[in-house]
């Protein structure tokens, strides 16, 4: 019999089953390059629910389904019962019977926990308040694709996963949300190097650091000085200032960001090099310069691009 998986945090796949995604997500991004069709999953349905607006999440999922063969349903923040109450276990049983799998992105993280308790088929976690396992997943396709470019002859073998994840080291900087959050699963998860760097009280989430800590190999830091957390680093990560929900702390997030803006000289002070990622929307001048995102180092546009990819092989291994 089959047992459901969900996808809620990185910690909800083990380290091998991770490594064969990102594997996965390649060959299927080589797939698609080739026009060879894959349509592995088909007739499979994936609703996609929306408490919080999306440009990218929506597309690639909806993209992704059709590829493999099926069909998404997409629900926004006032299509369906939710928005007028509808309790979330209701809803994730009654959904459950039409489609296959279920994401949700909302915003406090017991929200998408509760879908999953009450939902028979596979959840996914399409960002919380307090992570986004979808997008690291891209970003360490990108990361691994990156170092594999580098590290082959177009005719090689291509790099083990694992080793190319390893061979590089990460910093974070900006607010500790839920995208520092997730990196900091998979630095534990996958034994990587991380820095991050957060302005006082806009650290990453405590018990998320404290068993990252606990179950890798990894090293993870933590400090206030961007400076600090780049120097010699090959992969720079940031995000906007105020994420979706904290709007209106806005003011108060310039000060409290000022000297943690991911531009040139800041870039410069890293390995040579270095790559920058960016899960996107971006703020130009304010967490990120546009010289920055728009200049050789920027990885930002494949990164996006990955996230089709990288749910594809998502799909494939939660839906059978
Ligand atoms: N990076 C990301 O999740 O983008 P959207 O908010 O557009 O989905
Ligand atoms: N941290 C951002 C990511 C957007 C994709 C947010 O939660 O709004």
């Amino acid at each position: 019999m089959h047992t459901k998986r969900d996808f809620l945090s990185l910690f909800d796949v083990s380290d091998v089953e991770l490594v064969q995604l990102v594997r996965r997500a390649e060959e299927l991004r080589f797939l698609r390059q080739m026009r060879e069709p894959h349509k592995t999953r088909p007739g499979r349905m994936l609703a996609l629910v929306f408490e919080k607006a999306s440009t990218r999440t929506r597309v690639s999922f909806e993209v992704a389904v059709a590829e493999l063969g099926g069909h998404a349903v997409v629900l926004g923040r006032n299509d369906s019962q939710l928005g007028r109450g509808e309790p979330i276990k209701d809803t994730a049983r009654v959904m459950a019977r039409y489609c296959h799998g279920i994401m949700v992105r909302t915003f406090g993280h017991d929200r998408v926990g509760e879908f999953a308790r009450y939902s028979s088929v596979p959840v996914i976690n399409g960002l919380t308040d307090l992570l986004h396992p979808c997008q690291v997943l891209a970003d360490l396709q990108t990361v691994y694709a990156h170092v594999a470019r580098g590290a082959t002859s177009p005719a090689g073998p291509a790099p083990d996963v694992l080793s190319a994840l390893r061979s590089v080291r990460y910093a974070w900087v900006g607010d500790g949300n839920n995208m520092a959050n997730t990196w900091i699963e998979a630095a534990g998860l996958l034994g990587l190097d991380l820095a991050l760097a957060c302005p006082k009280s806009f650290e990453p989430n405590a018990e998320v650091l404290t068993r990252a800590r606990r179950t890798g190999q990894g090293k993870i830091q933590l400090t206030q000085d961007a400076r600090e957390a780049v120097a010699g680093r090959h992969v720079l990560s940031t995000d906007v200032l105020a994420s979706m929900g904290k709007e209106d702390e806005i003011e108060a997030r310039r000060r409290a960001f000022a000297g943690y803006c991911l531009d040139g000289k800041l870039l410069a002070t890293a390995a040579p090099a270095a790559v920058v990622l960016h899960c996107l929307p971006a703020h130009r001048g304010e967490e990120i310069t546009d010289e920055v995102i728009e200049g050789p180092s920027s990885l930002v546009w494949q990164q996006a691009e990955n996230r089709l990819h990288a749910q594809k092989a998502l799909l494939e291994w939660l839906l059978p």
